[in-house]
Parts: structure tokens; C-alpha cells; sequence
């Protein structure tokens, strides 16, 4: 419910009452108030009109109003008449160097012309001094008809009915705006009437429509406020992004200027096929232990790439080794184990985007057979979640993101691999690298990528990356002479560093402080 009427509203709706339909002049309310116009207006009339309980007529006034210089004139008289009082008071003709030092240069000035004009003073030329004019003593003085004038108009409050009632007509007033000692001012007041819904404007407004007063029915006669369409809404306080979107974001940027597309990686749930097997990772593999990866209980299975060419059959040979691998790896002994489709079928949660990798390179694989054998190389990246069986601490997760570039070319080298690291990590800041040998199942060499952290004043492990072995890339069938370069690291440990966050928790999980999210920069733009 609507609190009570304001005491103004409430005085304009008595006078508008007590003249019985007559209306009522805006200016008269707020002179028997004692406030000004403009606040009658804005704290009662806006607000009564809008709920229909006033209803309010225009009404323009032309007013006039005294200049700086017109108001000085109205209390001291007029520049002329202020010179012939000094002439009077005085003997004999004055200089105008004394008049100035009792009138002032200005009031002498003025005074001079309009008296001069008049006859009321004159001027002897050879001594330059000033006289009353003929007829003029100290006890016949002119009157000040323009100080009379602006006094009238001021006292008149503008009002030009009034002063010409009083002798100020329309020539007299006109002559004072040439002199620029009034100027005419249109003010607009209100003629005051009761509104169509001035019965409800006493009593308390509705703000919402109740169950209760639709029970009880209450609300037909219930007065309702009205909706102010021109009222400026709240802020809006979400649609934040997470700091995790916007570095993701900044990523995103270097690698499409780099001329890279982003492959599709909307696929949490992948076989053991496609994250490990394809990718040369034995069987046996530590990394494919359930201590190290989610397995899914249900669908707990998927189907291999049977339909792709003998695909899975040579993925088999590589693993295995023996003469079937060696022909198709190019001599590769492979890791002579029995190999286990029931094994690679096995669902999980994706370890790495490299499972998104592999599943790309194979279709690029197939597209060069579908080409002919032409090989049309690619530049590739994804940046999304991984999952690890791993125990939580300050900067481990179970759930984090990777960012992964790859290239396929003919004929790449070390050299293209570490000098595209280079040209993607100065991209974000960091331009002392360092390379250091590592191992990777899927890649030979391979390099860890260590940055120097101006800030930090350390040195910082930024990445890992390699050349996909050929036991990995020939089963797919790419040509014998396209080699992939790949890299990939975390989204969460530049994140961490550029926002300065000391605990991964305070970044990702049910943990986050969402303020901090809103109150986060849009971007940070070194590392
Ligand atoms: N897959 C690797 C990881 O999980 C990163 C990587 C990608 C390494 C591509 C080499 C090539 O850390």
C-alpha cells in the first residue's frame, strides 16, 4: 500500500476542493504554501496529475523582470536622474573628473547621454564641465520616472497587467528592455481543476494486485498506482563474465590471428579408443589406471571407428608390433602386447583435448584419401575441459581446461614446432623461452615449454609439446612425409598467474566468490 499524501498534495487538494470546480491558480497555491513555484510542481502537481486526481491547464504568463543593472537603477535612481542630484547639490559647473569620482565613470557616462538628450544638463564645451539645464534648480528637480518604473515592475512581481495598471505601459517597458534594465520572461503556471479520479486521491494507492484482494474481491474498489513507465530500471547485475571465459577468450583471439580454426571439441565423454589408443598410448599405460581417469559405469562402452577403413586394425598393428605393425608404421616394433579391443572400447571422461586432436587428424586422414592422396594442410586449436582422477590441492582439480594447437604440414620440423610455440606464447607476453626434452606416449621429441615470469622473477612451466610419432599418424593413413606439431596447457594456470589467484578453488568450483567474478577486469593484458 502507498503511504499517505505529502503535505503539499494534501493543500492542493483542499483549495482545489474548497473552490467547489472553479479552477485554482497554480501561483496562488504556492504563495499561501509559502514554497516556490517549481516546488509545488515537482513534489505535488507532477504526481496528482499523473494519478488523475488534478487535472492541469497551461497557462503562460509574459512577466518582466529586472537586469543586474536595472535593480541597481531601482534602488540607487537612474544614471540621469543620479547626475542631476549631483549637479544640484553641488556649485557652479562640475568636471567630468569630479562627477566621475562621486558617480562613477559608468553612471556618469550613461547618465550624461540620457540627460544631455533630455535638456536636464548641459555642457560647456571650452571647459568641458556640466550644469544643471535651463529651468532645473536643486528644488526642481525632474522625477525619476525610470527608477519609478523598474520599481513598479519589481514590486509588481513582473506581472505587466499590473504595472501597466500602474503606468508602466507598454512604451515604458519597451524603452527599459532597449536599455537592457528589464527584459519580458514567459513563465507557464497551471489552472488547477479536480482530476476524474480525485475521489481516490486521499485514499491509499495499491501498489499490486493481492490473492487476498481478489478473494475477498477487495480490489474493485481498490485505487491502484499507476505504472511510471519513465521510471530508469535497476542495474542490471549479471552477465558476468568468468575470468576462466575471458582468458579463454584472449586465447581464442591469438590463435584465430595466427590464422587458426577451432575444432569441435563438445565431447566430455570419450572412448579410451580416441583418448589413448589412437594416440599410441599402451594399454598397459599408467595414465589409463581408474587412480588417473573417470570411467563411465554407464554407457560404460562405445563403439569403435570400425567403418573408417581398416583404421582400428592398424591402430591394433602399431600397438602390437611385429611384421602387420612394422607395415604399417614404417618399422616401428611397436609395443608387442596383445592388444585389446574390449579395452579401447571403455568409456571416460577425456584426459586431454589430444582425444579431440586424434579424432580431427583421422578425418583429415580420411579427406586426403577422399582428395585423390592430396593432402591439404591445417592449422587447428581447441580450448576445453579435461578430467583427471587426481587429488585435490591448491592448483589441482579433477575437472580443468586445456588449450591445444596443432599443425599438419609436409615436411615440419623442431624448428616450425619451437618457433610456432614462440610466436604463440609472445602473443600473450612471454618472450624468453626455454625447451626442455620431456615424454609423451604420442610424441617424439618432446618439449616442455618453460616461460621467465618477469613478475613472478621465476621461470614457469608453460606448456608441453612434440611431433606426433608416426605410430600414431600413419594408421590413420596421412601421407608418410606430413608431420603434426602440437602443443597444449592448461587454461587455469595462465589465468591463475595473470589474476593472481593463489588457490585454483578461488577459480573454478562450487567455492567461487561470484563478486569477485563481477568485480574482475575485462581483461588483463600481460601474462
Ligand atoms: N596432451 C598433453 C597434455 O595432456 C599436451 C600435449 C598436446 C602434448 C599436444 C604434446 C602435444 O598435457
Amino acid at each position: 500500500m502507498a503511504s499517505g499524501l505529502a503535505p503539499l498534495e494534501s493543500a492542493v487538494l483542499d483549495a482545489v476542493t474548497a473552490a467547489g470546480g472553479e479552477a485554482v491558480a497554480s501561483t496562488d497555491v504556492a504563495a499561501s504554501q509559502g514554497v516556490p513555484h517549481s516546488v509545488l510542481v515537482d513534489t505535488a502537481l507532477k504526481t496528482l496529475s499523473a494519478r488523475e486526481a488534478l487535472t492541469l491547464t497551461p497557462v503562460s504568463h509574459e512577466a518582466w523582470v529586472l537586469t543586474a543593472e536595472g535593480a541597481t537603477y531601482a534602488a540607487a535612481g537612474s544614471p540621469e536622474a543620479q547626475l542631476v542630484r549631483h549637479l544640484a547639490a553641488a556649485t557652479g559647473g562640475q568636471s567630468l573628473p569630479n562627477v566621475d569620482a562621486a558617480l562613477g565613470a559608468g553612471v556618469r557616462k550613461i547618465g550624461m547621454q540620457q540627460a544631455m538628450r533630455l535638456g536636464w544638463v548641459v555642457m560647456d564645451r571650452p571647459t568641458k564641465t556640466l550644469a544643471l539645464g535651463a529651468g532645473l534648480s536643486a528644488d526642481a528637480l525632474p522625477t525619476d520616472d525610470v527608477a519609478a518604473a523598474l520599481n513598479t515592475l519589481r514590486d509588481g512581481g513582473g506581472d505587466a497587467a499590473a504595472a501597466a495598471a500602474t503606468g508602466v505601459d507598454e512604451a515604458t517597458r519597451k524603452a527599459l528592455q532597449k536599455r537592457k534594465l528589464a527584459t519580458p520572461k514567459t513563465t507557464k503556471t497551471f489552472a488547477i481543476t479536480p482530476g476524474a479520479r480525485i475521489a481516490d486521491a486521499r485514499r491509499p494507492q495499491a501498489t499490486e494486485l493481492s490473492r487476498e484482494m481478489l478473494d475477498s474481491g477487495s480490489w474493485r474498489g481498490a485505487a491502484f498506482k499507476p505504472y511510471n513507465f519513465a521510471a530508469k530500471g535497476k542495474d542490471v547485475a549479471g552477465g558476468h563474465l568468468h575470468t576462466l571465459l575471458k582468458v579463454r577468450e584472449q586465447f581464442r583471439l591469438i590463435f584465430l590471428e595466427m590464422g587458426f580454426s577451432e575444432m569441435d571439441s563438445a565431447r566430455y565423454v570419450e572412448s579410451s579408443f580416441w583418448n589413448f589408443d589412437a594416440l599410441f598410448q599402451p594399454q598397459q599405460h599408467p595414465a589409463r589406471d581408474e587412480h588417473d581417469t573417470f570411467f563411465l559405469s554407464s554407457p560404460a562402452t562405445a563403439t569403435l571407428p570400425e567403418g573408417a577403413g581398416d583404421y582400428v586394425a592398424r591402430v591394433k598393428a602399431a600397438h602390437c608390433g611385429g611384421e602387420a605393425g612394422a607395415a604399417v608404421t614404417g618399422g616401428s616394433r611397436g609395443y608387442r602386447y596383445a592388444w585389446s579391443a574390449a579395452e579401447a572400447r571403455k568409456n571416460i571422461l577425456r584426459t586431454h583435448t589430444t582425444a579431440v586432436t586424434a579424432r580431427m587428424l583421422q578425418r583429415l586422414a580420411a579427406d586426403t584419401a577422399s582428395a585423390g592422396g592430396v593432402f591439404t594442410p591445417a592449422k587447428m586449436f581447441s580450448i576445453d575441459r579435461v578430467f583427471r582422477n587426481e587429488t585435490l590441492d591448491a592448483t589441482h582439480l579433477a575437472e580443468f581446461h586445456q588449450i591445444e594447437g596443432m599443425v599438419a604440414d609436409h615436411n615440419l620440423s623442431l624448428g616450425h614446432l619451437k618457433g610456432v610455440i614462440h610466436t604463440f606464447f609472445k602473443k600473450m607476453g612471454m618472450d624468453r623461452l626455454r625447451f626442455k626434452p620431456t615424454h609423451n606416449p604420442y610424441t617424439e621429441p618432446s618439449l616442455e615449454v618453460h616461460a621467465f615470469h618477469a613478475g613472478l622473477n621465476k621461470w614457469v612451466e608453460v606448456g608441453n609439446s612434440g611431433m606426433f610419432r608416426p605410430e600414431m599418424l600413419l594408421p590413420m593413413g596421412l601421407p608418410p612425409d606430413v608431420r603434426v606439431i602440437a602443443w597444449g596447457l592448461s587454461l587455469e594456470r595462465p589465468t591463475m598467474i595473470k589474476y593472481g589467484v593463489q588457490n585454483i578453488r578461488d577459480l573454478f568450483g562450487h567455492k567461487i566468490d561470484l563478486e569477485a567474478i563481477q568485480r574482475n577486469p575485462i581483461c588483463r593484458i600481460t601474462f
